[in-house]
């Protein structure tokens, strides 16, 4: 095995270029456009994002979560409050996550502030959950921590699908609930034939219009939109036309 088993490993970047006319002024109406076009791709688990958090000791670490909702004051994902992330998040409520949508040559990336969702909205969710789901909820009460082998899980499991009949509603455990993550900086690459070779375009939030920032030769430059920097921003870096 040597490095040159991945040099002729490449992709032709053929999309539409990425320029500032095409972006909505507030990100997440972007993001809805964009989410719909991964969507309507037929790329697989369009909501699957990459999320970074950072430990108590400054160590980051990523895993994937699923998207299960975004309106314009963010996204939310489910997970165990007591897992690695869940108590890295209480610390420190910083997050940086990826929707890495390669088939559609598209990725979006954003840096933002991730809050735990109140038990209401965490309630409704979890009812619309499949039962199955449900009881994982439960038996994954130890997310994160080592178990010591498999038939242990499907006790756990086992365990607890036999606490409720059929028909009976299972309720949420304290311990799981959901993050939005809001107060949000957005970036997106694209690949494609591009004129405007790394540059970024920023956008303070509803109104303001995008704006162009760093070197770019494809796309208009225009000045910091002034006034208060509102809760979602862009930040969008056009990628070199190739990587190799
Ligand atoms: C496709 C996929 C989707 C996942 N979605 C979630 C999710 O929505 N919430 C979650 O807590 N874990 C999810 N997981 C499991 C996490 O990636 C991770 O293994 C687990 O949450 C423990 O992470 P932590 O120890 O860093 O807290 C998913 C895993 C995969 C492969």
């Amino acid at each position: 095995m040597n490095h040159r088993d991945l040099a002729d490993l490449r992709e032709p970047y053929d999309g539409t270029p990425l320029c500032r006319d095409d972006l909505s002024a507030h990100p997440m109406e972007q993001f809805h456009i964009w989410f719909t076009q991964a969507r309507t791709s037929g790329l697989a688990e369009p909501n699957a994002m990459a999320l970074a958090t950072v430990g108590p000791r400054g160590i980051p670490r990523t895993r994937t979560v699923l998207l299960k909702g975004y309106n314009r004051s963010g996204l939310r994902f489910f997970t165990n409050y007591r897992s690695r992330k869940g108590e890295a998040l209480l610390e420190n409520p910083y997050v940086s996550a990826v929707f890495p949508w390669h088939p559609v040559q598209r990725q979006v990336t954003l840096v933002g502030r991730a809050e735990r969702l109140g038990d209401e909205e965490n309630d409704a969710y979890f009812r619309t959950r499949p039962r199955g789901s449900q009881v994982s909820a439960w038996a994954s009460e130890r997310q994160s921590s080592r178990v010591p082998n498999r038939a242990e899980l499907e006790r756990l499991y086992r365990r607890f699908d036999d606490a409720w009949g059929a028909d009976e509603e299972i309720p949420r455990p304290d311990y799981w609930g959901g993050f939005r993550i809001s107060r949000s900086r957005w970036s997106s690459g694209r690949g494609g034939p591009i004129g405007c070779t790394t540059g970024s375009v920023t956008c303070s939030g509803p109104g303001k219009g995008p704006t162009v920032r760093g070197t770019s030769s494809g796309c208009r430059r225009e000045p910091r939109p002034r006034g208060r920097i509102r809760p979602h921003r862009w930040e969008v870096g056009f990628a070199p036309p190739r990587y190799d």
